[in-house]
């Protein structure tokens, strides 16, 4: 069984939907071990706690410098036997010590179709979809390498931007359209052996219709 350790620190919805496909048989040969947040009052742990996964607060503003808090971090994953770390809506940026304790096994879910919108986050990037009078948007799920959003991309779906979207519409269904389908569905390919990586470039040996 792979072992699962999600990074978020927000609501959750894209941890609901790793829990949701598991549970559904969608991920055979998956486990969520645990989900680590950054902050203590994010619903996530909530969620987390009412399935009976661990869920961890670590904050790295109690740690001394970046580098301890990274040594917590790869221990704590570790300790849970994780094998692959999935990040979604952590907010540090993760060390170069725990890059490499999880080499090729740390995938991110970003809210725009990438290198679009690389190095930004949460509702900025809808803001600027529809300030920009952009037509198709999207979400990615790529490899976390040192380039920040720069690693190689697994799966992107798009999602039509409508005239009347506000930010906040928008976002909610890059969600519902594209995170929670690819995110599940790049895990469930990760876990069965179906991604190989030539270079930059990731290979899907087998791929379902999204
Ligand atoms: C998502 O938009 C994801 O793409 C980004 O952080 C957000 C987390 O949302 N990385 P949620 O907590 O899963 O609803």
């Amino acid at each position: 069984m792979l072992q699962i350790g999600a990074l978020a620190s927000g609501s959750g919805t894209n941890v609901q939907a790793i829990w949701d496909a598991i549970q559904a048989g969608r991920i055979p040969r998956a486990i969520l071990a645990c989900v680590i947040s950054e902050r203590a009052e994010a619903p996530v742990l909530q969620k987390a706690r009412s399935w009976g996964v661990p869920a961890e607060v670590l904050r790295k503003k109690d740690f001394p410098s970046s580098t301890s808090f990274d040594s917590a971090l790869i221990e704590k994953l570790k300790n849970y036997g994780v094998e692959l770390v999935v990040l979604a809506g952590f907010l540090s940026i993760l060390g170069k010590s725990v890059l490499a304790a999880f080499p090729q096994r740390i995938l991110n879910i970003h809210p725009s179709l990438l290198p679009t919108f690389r190095g930004l986050y949460g509702i900025k990037i809808h803001q600027l979809v529809i300030s920009e009078g952009i037509k198709v948007t999207g979400a990615t799920v790529h490899f976390v390498t040192e380039e920040v959003d720069g690693g190689p991309i697994v799966l992107q779906k798009a999602v039509s931007v409508r005239e009347d979207d506000t930010p906040e519409i928008l976002q909610e269904r890059v969600k519902r359209e594209a995170e929670w389908v690819i995110l599940p569905e790049a895990i469930r390919l990760f876990a069965s052996g179906k991604l190989k990586l030539e270079g930059k470039r990731v290979r899907i040996q087998e791929v379902n219709e999204l």
